[in-house]
């Protein structure tokens, strides 16, 4: 349900936490924008251009770091 989609920030490993931090980038575009033929259309651009990737990788980071600090750096 959409109000589960994100139970929890926890997460085995780091990996996992990466894996995460992707899925909530990726989750704020397609709630910022619902239509799926739009966001389809507008795909090659950002795909195609150096700099969005970089900006992408960026905003994930931001979000691993949330992540990170969650797990506690998944320290043992
Ligand atoms: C696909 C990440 C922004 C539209 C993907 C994939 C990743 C990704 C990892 C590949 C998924 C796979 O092949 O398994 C992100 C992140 C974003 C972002 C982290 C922002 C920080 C956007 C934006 C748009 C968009 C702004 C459109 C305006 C799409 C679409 C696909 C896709 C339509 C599917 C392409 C296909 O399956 O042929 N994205 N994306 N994404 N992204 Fe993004």
């Amino acid at each position: 349900a959409e109000e589960t989609w994100l139970p929890s920030l926890m997460t085995e490993t780091p990996a996992e936490g990466f894996d995460l931090a992707v899925s909530m980038a990726r989750k704020a575009v397609t709630t910022t924008q619902t239509d799926i033929d739009a966001l389809h259309a507008l795909r090659p651009n950002y795909a195609h251009d150096p700099q969005s990737l970089i900006d992408v990788s960026g905003v994930v980071a931001d979000y691993f770091a949330t992540v990170a600090a969650a797990n506690d750096y998944w320290r043992e």
